[in-house]
């Protein structure tokens, strides 16, 4: 299906203003979105780029709450942080804005206020939680009880985070209320709903049929949603913080975060253009494309086309190009416990270097799976494709023009084969690029780009222009007119993904902007051009600097598991018969040993105050023999022997288990006899 669009409407997801951003943000929705963004204006076509903060719902009252500060305070902090990060990235919003604005306020009231006027919604009466000592109801967040399936008695009115079950406030054993420790009642309060049973069949053949060419994670992910049968949806709450809702009657009551924020997309452009918006939400040859990342999908794909259909006047977005998630080290990018690579600080740490995260996200970007960013791969990329390929190949161009000619872009001369086939080479990247684009393929379209330096590189080596310089000035001028011109295409074609290093490039070229339309032209610097003295593109990322971001995030680690720390539970009962059943003594080592072929086992000569008696034990990850030797141990000495790796073991030697699995054998705290009894 190809429609004519005169131009494109880009939205990207507004994140939450309760934490800074990071890489997982960068990777899902921003870095495509800006790719996308800056060739479509590299090409001449007329495009809006639309961001801003998500400043309302739960969490970030949650977090206000915390800090005893208000939530306006919270969600001008972290607007801050967040627009400056995305700058300093360089994504080119062409409007940064937020929810808190009046415009926002304005623009989301009405809008429900017209469905509400058309009877697009249905009201309801529920029962709810309710803090009688508060005054108030309680969102589901605010409410914590006992698991009912693990029994952890700080599972949250919506999920139990120690077994992962998604729970219903009502699900909850013995409910508290967070904000008093009460006990919550349930109270009834009425709400507005969203039929979405209602909007079923169209969303069906709007996705199913009409739009079967989103990409695949989108398309299956709405399927699922679509067969299981939708639902209405609250799109109110009981709630202090957000757009009130315009209803007589709904006091306390405000919009669903997850109604307001898209429409932050609608009063942002509003802010931007108050006199010429309309035409990029309300005709038909805008083309609308929404990027999200995966947990936004049905919200985007579902909900927010419903609300959009429900007020009548809107255009429908024409893609939704969500990525999945990227994780960090192999665990789950995590705002809460501080599992993230932060942009604000990666800048602190490696200043001018915001390409090379843009092309490691790219390049590795979580497109139709998830993904893993490690600090490996990202010192291997930077060290091995930016250095090795495009900075070595830009480096030579211009050093030996400045050796050879004065730094001036020598006359290209007759044309070998081989000069023949690599211009015929590159000249076909700006269709693969294109076309990989067009189609949200943006790893496949850095590959083809950066194929580019990939030839020039190859063709620099094979031609080996020092050594013709001796023999053969004559196609030295030619070699080094087609590698400038590589550059010079190299320049165009990484302007989307690597604007910085693209700008370094113009500069050193003498070239104020180019025309995407040049890229595959072989003469794009005239002869006799001037070019500045080279600098250095990229460079090298060492060992210790890697090591340094991986410890940083182990100390990360650490410090979470000590904050998580929680004895396991205590076993049930016993009687005082049974633990007198165990004999428990004191001995003191008189010789120990590693068992051999076995990595775990230590083996043990034991005075017991009658004996020696040999025990073996499973703990030779945690001591070296030698540091036991004279030690007074405890240990079950009425245990029935058994064989372990051959030996017979009498008896067991106590230890403790620290929570991160090493061991502490228990001694005594002064020397006794040996064969003491513990008790
Ligand atoms: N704040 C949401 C998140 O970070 C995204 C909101 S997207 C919008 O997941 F459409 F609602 F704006
Ligand atoms: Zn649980």
């Amino acid at each position: 299906m190809s429609k004519n669009f005169k131009r494109t409407l880009i939205t990207t997801a507004l994140p939450y203003a309760n934490g800074p951003v990071h890489i997982g943000h960068l990777a899902g929705v921003y870095v495509p979105a800006d790719i996308y963004a800056r060739y479509l204006r590299l090409k001449g076509e007329e495009v809006l780029m639309i961001g801003g903060s998500d400043e309302h719902g739960v969490p970030i009252t949650i977090k206000a709450k915390n800090e005893g500060i208000t939530p306006q305070d919270v969600v001008d902090r972290y607007h801050g942080i967040i627009k400056k990060s995305f700058e300093d990235f360089g994504i080119t919003f062409d409007i940064y804005s937020r929810t808190t604005s009046d415009i926002h306020k304005k623009t989301a009231s009405d809008i429900f206020r017209t469905i509400y006027d058309k009877g697009g919604f249905i009201e309801k009466t529920s029962e709810q939680y309710y803090d009688e000592e508060a005054k108030q109801f309680l969102a589901d967040r605010y409410i914590t009880g006992t698991c009912p399936h693990c029994k952890n008695d700080r599972a949250y009115g919506d999920q139990c985070e120690a077994c992962g079950t998604s729970l219903n406030p009502t699900d909850l054993i013995n409910p508290r209320s967070t904000i008093s420790g009460s006990n919550p009642v349930l109270k009834e309060t009425k709400h507005w709903y969203l039929p979405l049973d209602q909007h079923e069949a169209w969303l069906r053949k709007w996705i199913l049929e009409d739009h079967k060419e989103w990409k695949t994670n989108v398309y299956g992910q709405c399927k699922s949603w679509l067969d299981m049968g939708l639902q209405p949806r609250a799109v109110s709450r009981d709630l202090e913080w957000g757009v009130p809702v315009p209803v007589e009657g709904a006091e306390g009551k405000v919009l669903y975060v997850w109604f307001d924020a898209p429409i932050g997309y609608i009063s942002n452009t509003i802010e931007l253009l108050p006199n010429d918006w309309e035409k990029w939400w309300k005709s038909e040859d805008s083309k609308i494309v929404n990027f999200i990342g995966k947990d936004n999908i049905v919200f985007h794909c579902i909900v927010f086309p419903a609300m959009l259909k429900a007020e009548g006047s809107f255009q429908l977005p024409e893609n939704v190009p969500a990525n999945e998630f990227l994780n960090l080290e192999g665990d789950k990018i995590s705002t809460s416990r501080n599992w993230a690579v932060w942009l604000h600080e990666y800048l602190e740490e490696f200043p001018g270097k915001q390409d090379v995260l843009r092309y490691v996200l790219t390049a590795n970007a979580p497109e139709t799976k998830d993904n893993d960013f490690t600090w490996k791969d990202f010192q291997a990329r930077n060290n091995n494709e930016l250095v090795a390929v495009f900075g070595n190949f830009v480096n030579r161009a211009l050093v030996l023009t400045h050796k050879y000619f004065e730094g001036k872009v020598p006359a290209c001369g007759a044309l070998t084969d081989y000069d023949k086939s690599t211009l015929a080479e590159f000249s076909d990247v700006k269709k693969h690029v294109e076309d990989y684009l067009n189609i949200y393929r943006f790893r496949d379209a850095l590959k083809e780009a950066m194929n580019l330096a990939r030839i020039g590189n190859k063709y620099l080596a094979d031609m080996e222009p020092w050594k013709l310089a001796k023999t053969d000035m004559e196609r030295v001028t030619t070699v080094m007119n087609i590698s400038l011109q590589i550059t010079a295409n190299l320049a165009i074609a990484f302007e989307p993904f690597l604007p910085f290093t693209a700008a370094k490039l113009r500069d050193l070229l003498g070239i104020a902007s180019f025309d995407w339309k040049q890229l595959g032209s072989t003469n794009i610097l005239a002869e006799g051009a001037q070019l500045k003295e080279p600098i250095l593109l990229f460079e090298k990322i060492e060992d210790a600097t890697i090591e340094a971001q991986v410890q940083k995030l182990l100390d990360t680690k650490k410090a979470n598991d000590e904050a998580n720390y929680k004895a396991n539970p205590i076993q049930p009962n016993i009687e005082f018969d049974d633990f007198t059943k165990l004999d428990i003594r004191v001995g003191t080592v008189l010789e120990c040993s590693k068992v051999p072929k076995a990595d775990k086992l230590l083996q043990f000569k034991i005075d017991d105050g009658l004996e020696t008696r040999t025990i073996v034990s499973g703990i030779a990850q945690h001591y070296k023999p030698e540091e036991l030797v004279g030690k007074q141990v405890c240990f079950i000495a009425n245990l029935a022997p058994r064989k372990l790796k051959g030996i017979e073991s009498q008896g067991m030697i106590l230890s403790a288990e620290n929570n991160d699995g090493s061991l502490a054998v228990i001694t005594p705290e002064k020397l006794v006899k040996p064969g003491s009894e513990v008790k």
